[in-house]
């Protein structure tokens, strides 16, 4: 599940750094997003929005954003269209989780 989500994530990796203190490409890092609060990579300059949405980031709240994120969080600087497969997202989400 781990390994089908690392290359699920292939399309978001142009725009997520996943290793620690690794340089943010136009999205934050994304290490230990699971159970992160939105909004809170340092130094990282998230839309308003996003930064006031409230999320915890478990698995609801990302199988909703990768879905599609800006029906999630309207407004969102996150321009990607959305995982349609709930198969995919659940991988992608087992992949992020790992990310400790
Ligand atoms: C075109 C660039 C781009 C792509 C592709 C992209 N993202 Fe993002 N992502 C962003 C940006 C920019 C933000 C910050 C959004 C905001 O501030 O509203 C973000 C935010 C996020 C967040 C919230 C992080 C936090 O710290 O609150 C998650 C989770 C996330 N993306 C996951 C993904 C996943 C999973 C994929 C692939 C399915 C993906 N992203 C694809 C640019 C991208």
């Amino acid at each position: 599940m781990v390994e089908r989500g690392r290359q699920a994530f292939a399309p978001c990796s142009t725009c997520h750094a996943v290793s620690p203190g690794e340089m943010s490409g136009l999205g934050p890092n994304l290490h230990g997003v699971y159970g992160r609060q939105a909004g809170s990579e340092e130094g990282f300059a998230y839309s308003p929005e996003l930064a006031s949405s409230g999320i915890v980031w478990r698995k609801g709240a990302l199988d909703d954003f990768i879905a599609s994120p800006s029906r999630t969080v309207q407004g969102t600087s996150m321009i990607y269209a959305g995982e349609p497969d709930p198969a995919v997202r659940e991988a992608i989400i087992a992949y992020l989780q790992s990310l400790q």
